[in-house]
């Protein structure tokens, strides 16, 4: 088998552009599918155009719909997808990209096979190297803080050469500019940029004031993807 044939097998969709859209990524669990459009516009009004709305309440493929149709300008990536049938669902209601919390084989398979961007999570070397050899460019790096955070990135950046981290998982205000300002990191992702109570009280116009100053401190930090 030539060189070429095996690399088009082993071929999957890039995650690139998805990952290069915002250096924060808010990672929002939404309980009433009335409050999944006002925030994903609130969040584009402050400048992040993407969002992963976890699996983690009753309503959220319902909220995956509802922003993929009613606010086309946002790229909307479901999370805590972690078997077959919840990557199904997502993929109907129209998530443009997937996230596992750690190692599932029937996720990556069903990616693979329907051609969804996946950032599977990682938190050991072995895990790691299992996505690289699986062609991956970036994965995410959960729980972040919990397995190590910054410095255990600096070390897996070591032996990882050019695969891409999104850290997320107990990562805050005060931690975020220690993530971003690593080479090997290309954005961060986080429940912490927007509050549950911002969420639950409906109160859109306190998203903004939260994203800017997150926002600031990633606009510092140097380019995210070489
Ligand atoms: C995730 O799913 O990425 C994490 O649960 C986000 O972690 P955090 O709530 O600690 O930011």
């Amino acid at each position: 088998m030539s060189t070429k044939k095996k690399r088009k097998d082993n071929s999957y969709p890039d995650i690139h552009h998805i990952l290069s859209i915002s250096r924060v990524i808010p990672v929002v669990n939404i309980d009433n599918p009335k409050q999944a459009v006002p925030l994903a516009n609130a969040l584009l009004e402050g400048g992040v155009g993407v969002i992963e709305v976890t699996l983690r309440t009753p309503a959220a493929v319902e909220c995956i719909k509802k922003i993929c149709r009613e606010v086309p300008k946002m790229c909307v990536g479901a999370g805590t997808v972690w078997t077959r049938d919840a990557a199904k669902k997502v993929r109907k209601a129209g998530a443009q990209f997937i996230v596992s919390p750690g190692r599932s084989d029937a996720v990556f398979k069903y990616c693979k096979k329907h051609q969804i961007p996946l950032l599977p999570g990682t938190q050991t070397a072995s895990e790691i190297a299992l996505w690289v050899e699986r062609g991956f460019e970036a994965v995410k790096f959960f729980p972040a803080e919990v397995a190590g955070g910054v410095n255990a990135l600096k070390a897996y950046s070591s032996v990882f050469g050019e695969l891409k981290f999104c850290p997320t998982g107990g990562i805050t205000s005060q931690l975020v500019d220690d993530y971003l300002s690593l080479s090997s990191v290309v954005c961060v992702g986080g429940s912490w940029l927007v509050s549950k109570k911002a969420i639950s009280e409906r109160d859109w116009g306190r998203v903004n004031p939260e994203l800017l100053a997150a926002r600031e401190s990633s606009d510092n930090s140097g380019p995210p993807w070489d």
